[in-house]
């Protein structure tokens, strides 16, 4: 594994691998089991793999957590290696941004309403350094974990308006064995916390399982459903819970016959978490869970 921590660098050593198929893995780094999956996706499907580890300034708000995001370059490439990426790509925030950036990539509307709703700009600023991203490697499939899977919906639709031309893969999201999706963000819980938090994926769980069984049929019993379930929590500060049509990211009522994502984002002390699941009447287990 190379690490590369210029654009110019990385370009120079893609230039003579452009007739083979190239995988990228965009992250911001403090690798965890999540991004281990991508990895090995892009790993079986792709001649090469680039590992991009940045943590975009652009994508958070005044007062989040960009100053205390974990950071261990150190520990990532060894993970990173071990997974089998070929270029691990750390560019520092000068390499990336040189001068104030005077452009920004907007995807409007499906940014309105979860995240986007709850962080003002954060979906600018990751379409943004994931075009630029995909100018930099030019890849022909790009890596992203369905726990974020607004994001998912958002840089579908920028590549698809934007004509990019790169296959994006989503893949589903890692859980500890007590169901908690994994996340970088997961090391600020107190053990409190900790245990807690694992109601966001038990009551997706139940809801997935009530709709399954034809318990409930509507959004808005899913959404009380889990706002009460979430409440039970003395130390969860709901931010958001909420079901729309997916990828579409529109209101529903009727969750039969669709295909919808019931999403939430929480609070446990300073610790904002998210979590989802995709009912498809479809399939036979919600994504998000197999
Ligand atoms: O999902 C993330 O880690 C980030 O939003 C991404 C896609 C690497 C862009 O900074």
């Amino acid at each position: 594994m190379k690490t590369v921590t210029t654009v110019k660098d990385l370009r120079a050593f893609l230039r003579p691998l452009r007739d083979r198929r190239i995988g990228l893995v965009p992250t911001m780094g403090y690798l965890h089991e999540g991004h281990v999956s991508l990895i090995r996706k892009a790993r079986e499907e792709c001649d090469v793999v680039v590992l991009s580890v940045f943590v975009n300034p652009l994508q958070f708000g005044p007062g989040e957590d960009y100053e205390r995001y974990p950071r261990d370059l150190e520990r990532d490439a060894k993970i990173a290696e071990q997974a089998g990426v070929d270029f691990l790509f750390a560019p520092s925030v000068e390499e990336m941004y040189p001068q104030t950036p005077l452009t920004k990539v907007t995807v409007s509307r499906l940014t309105d309403r979860l995240c986007g709703a709850s962080r003002p700009g954060h979906f600018d600023g990751v379409a943004t350094v994931v075009t630029k991203l995909f100018h930099i490697v030019e890849p022909d499939r790009a890596y992203f974990g369905m726990k974020d899977a607004q994001q998912v919906a958002v840089v579908e639709q920028m590549v698809r308006d934007l004509h990019f031309p790169v296959t994006v893969v989503p893949c589903p999201t890692v859980r500890e064995k007590d169901g908690l999706a994994v996340s970088s963000r997961n090391v600020y819980l107190s053990e409190e916390e900790r245990k807690q938090a694992t109601v966001l994926s038990a009551g997706l769980r139940e809801v997935a399982e009530k709709v399954k069984r034809g318990e409930m049929t509507r959004a808005s019993q899913a959404i009380e459903y889990l706002k009460r379930r979430i409440s039970s929590k003395p130390l969860a500060r709901i931010d958001y819970v909420d079901v729309l049509a997916y990828p579409e990211l529109t209101p529903v009522e009727e969750l039969k016959g669709r295909r919808v994502i019931v999403a939430v984002a929480v609070r446990f002390g300073s610790t904002r978490l998210i979590d989802n699941t995709i009912l498809d009447e479809k399939e036979e287990t919600p994504c998000s869970a197999r």
